[in-house]
């Protein structure tokens, strides 16, 4: 008998496996794939991040060394060999997990984890052996897959998701991307650095439309500056593959038809839980109709000694929610009071520059007639983007009117990913614009840009503009 039984091996599942050994509880963790790590190591966060990498050094050596006075001939894209990187970078990382399973003395059985009532679980190995476990608790963390909608359905060699993008075996000639989102947007910026021309077809009137409105207007035109061209109020009726092009077709905010070519066409319209296999019923746990278990603040599901935790449930599709719910449950099952705040959960957009928010966006504010205030300042405004040539982009912070209490950071920023953490620490001890005004922050940062932005939302009085 288990204390602790995962289902699935993603940030949400190896942490609360790794958080339920530490606190002394009998843990074995189950995953259906021969790695560990789930869609973020293996399909994911790490290998988009790997070619992000990539291709950004390609892109500097094609378009700014020049500039800054280093001249490299004819610099050429080896494609196999920048995969090949990637490949070893999710291979170490997935290992580094297994290595942490060993280290805490977590059972790890590979195979399709079943419910066969709300304590039992029957393991089918690719082998089509079959084990069973019984656990006093259960965590279910299977995480999400590729959504879709009718008439866009991805045949995984001209029509693709994330997952065959992240694995090409060429670099297209023209990319269509079906959704300005965070994968559009991401993998989109792989591929024009390395030479594609990218259409983004998007149903929604901004790009990153989830996002405060100041980003989607300003990021849209550096994109579109880097050479991107965006079909937007579009709404996608077919995609066909016919051997060598895609075509689709889509109406536009008139609703008039038309057609757009290209070699490969990325589907990115979102993600959605995952829970195939898993046989919910015989436990008696209960999903609602976009197919999230349903859980309750505690993360536990309907069945009391059943949870769920991180894309298979409400909320954002971000490891780092997975990771701080998969901690939250070992410690709840544990005994412990924990605590997340779910409205300072970070997000980043790793395109360059990068795009980071934490907190209410603008919209959300004047939903909720929330009276505000709101100070930004441009990154060229600094000296450090001026050495580094990194000029575009500007951070926007949002304070209460009355209380100069911090409500929401949204920045297009050098390093916004690295960045955002200052407005994340402010949030969560209540910090008010004021107090990250009176902060020295360091010379030539861009964090300057904070500490001015913060500036300009308190009297509006920046310094350096
Ligand atoms: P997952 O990581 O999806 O893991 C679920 C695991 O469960 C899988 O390994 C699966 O095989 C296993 N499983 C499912 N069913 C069973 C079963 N019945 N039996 C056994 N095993 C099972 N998020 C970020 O925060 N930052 C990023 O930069 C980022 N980049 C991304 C880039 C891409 C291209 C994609 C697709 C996603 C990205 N995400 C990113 C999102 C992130 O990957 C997910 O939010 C995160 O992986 C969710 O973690 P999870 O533990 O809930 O599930
Ligand atoms: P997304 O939700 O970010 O974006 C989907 C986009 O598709 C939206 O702009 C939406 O308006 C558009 N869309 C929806 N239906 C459409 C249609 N019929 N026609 C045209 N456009 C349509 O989803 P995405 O990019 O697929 O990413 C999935 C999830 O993965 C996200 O929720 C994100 O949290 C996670 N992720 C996170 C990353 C990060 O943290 N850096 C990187 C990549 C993914």
């Amino acid at each position: 008998m288990y204390d602790v039984i995962v289902i699935g091996s993603g940030p949400g599942g190896y942490v609360a496996a790794i958080r339920s050994a530490q606190l002394g509880m009998k843990t074995a963790l189950i995953e259906k794939y021969a790695t560990l790590g789930g869609t973020c190591l293996n399909v994911g966060c790490i290998p988009s991040k790997a070619l992000l990498d990539s291709s950004e050094h390609f892109h500097n050596a094609t378009h700014t060394f020049e500039k800054h006075g280093i001249e490299v001939e004819n610099p050429k894209v080896n494609l196999k060999q920048m995969m090949e990187r990637k490949d070893e970078v999710i291979s170490q990382t997935c290992d580094g997990v297994k290595f942490l399973m060993d280290k805490n003395k977590i059972d790890v059985i590979h195979g399709i984890g079943t419910f066969l009532d709300s304590n039992t679980i029957e393991v089918l190995s690719d082998e089509k052996k079959k084990t069973k476990i019984e656990g006093k608790n259960i965590i279910i963390a299977t995480g999400s897959k590729p959504n879709y909608f009718p008439g866009m359905e991805p045949d995984k060699k001209r029509i693709i998701t994330s997952t065959e993008a992240l694995k090409m075996k060429e670099i297209p000639g023209k990319l269509l991307v079906i959704g300005a989102g965070v994968i559009g947007l991401e993998l989109g910026s792989v591929y024009k650095r390395l030479g594609s021309q990218v259409e983004v077809i998007e149903f929604a009137k901004q790009i990153l439309p989830t996002m405060d409105i100041s980003i989607g207007k300003d990021f849209a035109k550096i994109l579109k500056k880097d050479g991107f061209k965006f079909h937007m109020e579009h709404r996608v009726q077919s995609v066909k593959n016919n051997g060598k092009k895609v075509l689709v077709k889509a109406l536009n905010k008139k609703g008039v038809e038309v057609e757009i070519e290209g070699d490969y066409c990325l589907v990115a319209v979102g993600r959605k839980p995952f829970t195939e296999g898993l046989n919910l019923k015989g436990a008696g746990v209960d999903a609602n109709d976009r197919g999230q278990i349903i859980v309750n603040e505690n993360l536990q599901t309907n069945v009391p000694n059943i949870y769920a935790i991180g894309d298979v449930v409400r909320g954002a599709m971000l490891a780092h929610k997975a990771e701080e719910e998969g901690v939250y449950v070992a410690e709840f099952i544990s005994g412990q009071k924990p605590h997340i705040n779910h409205n300072l959960i970070p997000g980043v957009v790793y395109t360059w520059p990068e795009i980071a928010a934490v907190g209410k966006t603008e919209q959300e504010l004047i939903e909720d007639n929330v009276e505000f205030k709101s100070g930004s300042f441009p990154i060229r405004a600094l000296g450090r983007a001026r050495a580094s040539m990194d000029i575009n982009g500007m951070i926007k912070i949002l304070a209460d009117k009355t209380t100069d209490e911090i409500l929401g950071v949204h920045m297009i920023a050098p390093r916004a990913a690295d960045l955002i953490m200052e407005a994340v620490t402010a949030m969560e001890y209540r910090a008010s614009a004021e107090d990250l005004a009176r902060i020295c922050h360091p010379h030539p940062t861009y964090t300057e840009a904070i500490k001015e932005a913060a500036l300009s939302a308190t009297e509006n009085r920046p310094l350096h503009i």
